[in-house]
């Protein structure tokens, strides 16, 4: 008689506390699974929690045992995930998830608000256009500022020094081989408003409860700004002037506005989608780049439904 494997969830948190966010996230989508947390943890510590996890209930068990990554230390977060990959080997894989603090469902959530209200409006895709990704350095931004380089934009991050913004816009270079990304410092109103001057799609990524852009320098500077979107939902919020449940409106003449909370409603629907990912595939790494194929099938599939229905017509229209 085959055992009943119960599902395991092992929350790693590089955190004093683990994020109860995830774990209630978790709880909710899988009731019935167990939930283990670990705090403080380090890669050396991962590599004893998950030979320890593995090895009890055979290779049919870790089919049935997740790890969640967790936590404020985006640099530890991924030498846990190396350390678990290497770790692993067959048929001892695990399924692991990684959203460090949130950055990555929230990151994968802003960016396809904005492809979103891009197409709707007939902006049309963010190939070649320039995003400006603010105060895009935390872990948030960072994710944001490679999903924006993925769908070949000209990505411009800003920090309060500029050594913090070439360093992410080199990192994104590397990742995809060429010079889409340029740091640039930016701090003062004047200097932020001199940044967002070229911007077509504004991100602001800054830290709760920072405003970044005022409305006087967004009517001002942003001429070229079709987009603007916030994730920060804690006042002050990070563009005066946008609310947090905007969710596509027309904050100043031909710009358009998504709030924080709009992000987030995504953002929850894309974490209980990867956590199902995972919680179904025996093994894997579900991370942001499996959160923004989430997104994108939940929010742009209409759009591709659309265009293949148009497609559809336009075979039928052909005068031959
Ligand atoms: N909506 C959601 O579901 C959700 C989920 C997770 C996070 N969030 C929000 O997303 C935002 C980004 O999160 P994160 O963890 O990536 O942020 P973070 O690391 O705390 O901050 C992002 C960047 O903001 C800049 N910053 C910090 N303090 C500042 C100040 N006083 N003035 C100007 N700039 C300042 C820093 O850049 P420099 O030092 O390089 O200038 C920092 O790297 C936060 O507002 C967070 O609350 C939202």
């Amino acid at each position: 008689m085959s055992q009943q494997l119960k599902k395991v969830f092992i929350f790693l948190d590089t955190d004093k506390h683990a994020s109860s966010f995830d774990i209630l996230t978790t709880i909710d989508t899988f009731p019935d699974a167990a939930i283990l947390k670990y705090e403080n943890v380090t890669a050396e510590d991962a590599e004893k929690i998950v030979y320890d996890a593995m090895f009890p209930r055979g290779p049919e068990g870790t089919k049935h045992t997740k790890i969640f990554i967790n936590g404020h230390d985006f640099k530890r977060v991924n030498e846990i995930l190396e350390k678990i990959r290497e770790c692993m080997f067959p048929p001892f894989e695990l399924a692991v998830i990684v959203d460090p603090r949130g950055a990555y469902t929230t990151a994968t959530a802003a960016v396809a608000k904005t492809v979103e209200l891009s197409l709707e409006r007939g902006f049309g895709k963010l190939e070649n256009k320039t995003v400006m990704v603010l105060a895009g350095t935390g872990p948030v931004g960072q994710t944001a500022g490679r999903l924006y380089a993925s769908e070949k934009a000209n990505v411009i991050v800003t920090s309060r020094s500029l050594q913090r913004a070439s360093s992410v816009a080199t990192k994104i270079n590397e990742e995809f081989e060429s010079e889409i990304a340029r740091g640039i410092e930016a701090q003062t109103s004047e200097e932020i408003g001199k940044a967002i001057e070229d911007a077509e799609i504004i991100l602001s990524a800054g830290a709760a409860g920072v405003q970044l852009v005022s409305l006087e320098t967004l009517e001002e500077y942003g001429k070229n700004c079709k987009i603007v979107a916030d994730i920060n939902a804690i006042p002050p919020l990070g563009v005066e002037g946008l609310k947090s449940e905007a969710d596509g409106e027309e904050i100043l003449p031909n710009i358009f506005g998504i709030g924080a909370l709009a992000i987030g409603k995504l953002k929850n629907k894309i974490e209980v989608e990867l956590i199902k990912r995972a919680a179904e595939e025996p093994t894997g790494i579900f991370d942001y780049e499996i959160a923004y194929e989430i997104a994108k099938k939940t929010i742009l599939g209409k759009f591709e439904e659309k265009k293949s229905r148009e497609d559809e017509q336009e075979k039928y229209w052909l005068p031959y």
